[in-house]
């Protein structure tokens, strides 16, 4: 049993466990070092050598408690045909959707083919200290479909013009991606990960009518998924603001990431039967210690009573100096805020 596993389940929960979403990323230099070999990122994530090396960056660092898998949540397009280039300050690009190509690819041909993943995550098992947790992840089916159907506008909002009419098709796709992602969860699993987390980044951009079908019933699937093979999941419907209490309610994950538009006193007192998770804003690592040490322990308070595992309401910014990042883990683990 690792230390989230442990601490989810209620077994010892005598510290807050740490860990940080985007942890292995750009604001590490050793990562920059590697990328900047790297051109291509979904090589570099189908890279298992390179992936499970990254994956151990910010654990040699910062002793964090738990790894997360460095991978992307589009890599499933990927693996079902749709070309995804990074583009710099563009962020991800996907090419059109070839209708006859996509979701005809077999469940054998798809693992085969994120293989490097898998093969990462044994490698990263096995130089991971027994103790700490290893978290795979997936992304929710509304967030991949933002992507694979590029349902934002530049501006990140939702093109409603043209969710209303692929929303046929959406609906059709979903359910098929929901099972790309079960085997793409299974694998992660049987290679060695022991706690999930989905991300839907995108939730905040669905229409309060379609909340229900695009958002709480896909992760449902997916949670009650996790939770009849054993692994405790996290969920994270970002941007959903009050919605996170209903969200608990239906989709019912063992922890709920909170986004940081999300009051902490309102999560403590509004979100029943989860443990909770992260929430401070990842601009506030950029700001002075005072400053980052405060918004702590306000968090740390609040949750003082409740099962609480320290994270942010979003992942950390290329921006953020590494140092700071070390100094709040010690300030948290020697109880000094
Ligand atoms: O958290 C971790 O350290 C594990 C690895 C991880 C990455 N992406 C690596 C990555 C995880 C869990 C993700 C999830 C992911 N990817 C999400 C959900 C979480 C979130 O941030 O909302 C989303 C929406 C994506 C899609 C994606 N990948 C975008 C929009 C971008 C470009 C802009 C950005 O946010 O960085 C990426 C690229 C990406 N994924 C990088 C990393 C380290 C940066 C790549 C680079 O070096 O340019």
């Amino acid at each position: 049993m690792s230390i989230l596993t442990n601490f989810i389940e209620g077994k010892n929960r005598s510290c807050v466990p740490i860990w940080f979403m985007r942890q292995a990323g750009r604001y590490l230099p050793e990562f920059r070092e590697i990328r900047l070999k790297n051109p291509d990122f979904i090589k570099l994530c189908m890279n298992s050598d390179l992936s499970a090396e990254i994956t151990l960056q910010p654990i040699k660092r910062f002793n964090l408690d738990a790894a997360i898998i460095f991978s992307d949540i589009l890599i499933v397009p990927y693996a079902l045909g749709q070309e995804v280039v990074f583009k710099k300050n563009e962020g991800p690009v996907l090419s059109r959707l070839d209708n006859n190509t996509f979701l005809g690819i077999g469940k054998n041909q798809f693992s085969e083919k994120l293989n490097p993943v898998y093969k990462a995550i044994e490698k990263t098992r096995k130089k991971l200290d027994k103790k700490k947790s290893l978290i795979a992840f997936v992304g929710a089916p509304w967030t991949l479909l933002t992507y694979i159907f590029t349902l934002k506008k530049s501006d990140n909002q939702l093109d409603q013009a043209k969710f209303d009419k692929v929303k046929n098709d959406l609906s059709k796709i979903l359910l098929e991606l929901i099972e790309y992602l079960k085997t793409h969860i299974q694998n992660q699993i049987n290679a060695g990960a022991d706690v999930v987390q989905i991300f839907d980044s995108w939730a905040g951009l669905l229409p309060e009518n379609d909340l229900n079908n695009f958002c709480y019933t896909p992760n449902k699937i997916l949670v009650n998924y996790c939770k009849s093979k054993n692994i405790p999941v996290i969920s994270f419907p970002k941007g959903i603001n009050k919605k996170y209490k209903d969200f608990v309610k239906v989709v019912n994950p063992n922890v709920i990431n909170i986004d940081y538009n999300i009051n902490p006193k309102w999560a403590r007192d509004n979100i029943e039967g989860t443990c909770l998770q992260g929430g401070m804003d990842p601009k506030i690592l950029l700001e002075n210690e005072d400053i980052i040490f405060n918004e702590t322990k306000k968090y740390l308070d609040i949750f003082k009573n409740k099962p609480y595992i320290f994270n942010l309401g979003h992942g950390l910014l290329p921006s953020t100096n590494p140092d700071k990042v070390m100094k709040l883990i010690n300030c948290i683990r020697e109880n000094k805020i």
